[in-house]
């Protein structure tokens, strides 16, 4: 089966957490591409939907579902997306889209999170693809500076602006072998506005799709 086939078997799978009448929390990337257009075919009708990015806002509403501001909404029951790497405890990188930080707001405001991905995206330990790590832009270099110091090598995302005007830098060469300090050590950095570690808001669900079917953690 291709990649692009298990990704839309994770995120079918996804759709039987989703209640009708739900303020539904969606997030970015291929994945979630995927379980927008099963969404769609499924019949499902929300009431709203909270966005983790632009992109992803203008699929929505291309298929009809209105849009809310997650200041206008309580704690949400739900929040649906991918990731880029996920181990056994179901810690996350995510990123790769570079949406991070509007990602991990609605995690953080949602009761479950319930992550999609095919089976390639998962490792025994983090750290194997470049941890994303958004940044104010005047804070670049000094950021890239204690990101070395902490045993990384940062790259600046060319051509790249995050949805809040701001920049990525992608970090090779992290030890996550303790993910949930890493992710509090860069975030302590100052001029850093989150990095792509969900660690400490772990996912509650991770639904893999794999050639024998869809594993549940
Ligand atoms: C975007 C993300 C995505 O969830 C992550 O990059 C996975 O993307 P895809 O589903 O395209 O493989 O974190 O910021």
């Amino acid at each position: 089966m291709s990649q692009q086939r298990l990704k839309i078997e994770a995120a079918k799978a996804a759709l039987k957490y989703v209640e009708p009448g739900m303020v539904l929390g969606v997030g970015t990337g291929s994945t979630v591409n995927a379980f927008i257009d099963e969404l769609e075919a499924s019949g499902i009708r929300l009431e709203a939907a909270v966005s983790s990015s632009e992109a992803t806002t203008e699929r929505l509403e291309a298929i009809g579902v209105e849009m809310r501001e997650l200041n206008h909404c309580g704690d949400l029951e739900l929040y649906i997306d991918g990731a880029d790497e996920v181990d056994d405890h179901k810690r996350l990188i995510k990123g790769g889209g570079g949406a991070l930080t509007r990602e991990k707001i609605i995690a953080a405001a949602s009761r479950q999170f319930v992550c999609i991905v095919d089976e390639s995206k998962c490792r025994p330990l983090l750290g194997e693809f470049p941890l994303p790590v958004e940044v104010i832009p005047m804070a670049r270099a000094y950021v890239s500076r204690q990101l070395t110091r902490l045993g990384g090598r940062a790259s600046l995302r060319e051509d790249f602006v995050t949805d809040n005007g701001n920049l990525i830098l992608d970090v090779r060469n992290l030890d996550l072998i303790n993910p949930v300090r890493m992710e509090r050590d860069i975030n302590q950095i100052a001029g850093v506005v989150t990095c792509g570690l969900f660690a400490a808001r772990a996912a509650d669900v991770v639904l893999v799709a794999s050639e024998s079917g869809i594993k549940t953690r």
